[in-house]
């Protein structure tokens, strides 16, 4: 097979790692930080599915500081102190290892590369700087204009929109299997990152291949210099 013409990615969860905030602070976070962590992810994505069903949109920087207060609270609480360098982190999370080389490699294969995420604007452009990222990528496509998270479909919409790439032309990565789901429903070819060896759900919009890391996307470049 040709690659496609436009692969698009999830940005939390598939090139950044949002645990990599409290494992910079997991001293100061306490024995509980792993919960934490978890929980935190868990209710920050729980918040963009509701306020996104009751039309009750708050940015992702809102919900992500939300999401952080309901999870300390559940573990025993956090300082002030720990909460700001916490939140402070999550705008510079460490990208994966294996981001930056397959965005070189598609970018050296000439197809189009983006982020389509829930971050706001100005965490987007935060993250992919702090990463390096920046040559590396064609747009960093973000739903805040839309007031409404994924998997709304408007959301996957914005592809075609700012990149001009109609959705069977475009390849989107995400490790969130839900997101995969959106994508598929959209009309996308889906990757499902399973960083988490996490099991199969959403059989009725599987998708077209499931990698372990991102590194597995470069055999369909390499095989197709
Ligand atoms: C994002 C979340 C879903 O980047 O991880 O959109």
């Amino acid at each position: 097979m040709t690659p496609y013409p436009a692969y698009v990615f999830d940005a939390y969860g598939t090139l950044f790692d949002v645990h990599s905030a409290v494992a910079r602070h997991r001293g100061a976070v306490g024995p509980k930080a792993a919960e934490i962590s978890d929980l935190w992810r868990v209710k920050q994505l729980e918040y963009t599915w509701t306020r996104t069903l009751m039309g009750a949109y708050r940015d992702f920087r809102e919900v992500t500081a939300q999401a952080l207060d309901f999870a300390a609270a559940r573990h025993g609480g956090i300082s002030a102190a720990t909460r700001g360098k916490l939140l402070l982190a999550y705008e510079t999370l460490d990208a994966y290892p294996d981001a930056k080389p397959t965005l070189a490699a598609l970018k050296k294969a000439g197809v189009k590369t983006a982020i389509l995420s829930n971050g706001t604007p100005d965490m987007l452009a935060k993250a992919v700087a702090s990463a390096g990222m920046g040559d590396l990528l064609d747009a960093s496509l973000s739903i805040h204009e839309l007031r409404a998270f994924k998997t709304t479909p408007a959301a996957y919409g914005l592809v075609e929109r700012y990149l001009g790439v109609a959705p069977g032309d475009v390849s989107f990565q995400s490790s969130n299997r839900w997101d995969v789901a959106g994508g598929v429903k959209f009309g996308f070819r889906g990757v499902w990152i399973n960083r988490t060896d996490a099991p199969e759900e959403y059989a009725d919009l599987a998708p077209a291949k499931t990698l372990p890391g991102l590194a597995g996307l470069l055999e369909e470049v390499a095989r197709n210099p």
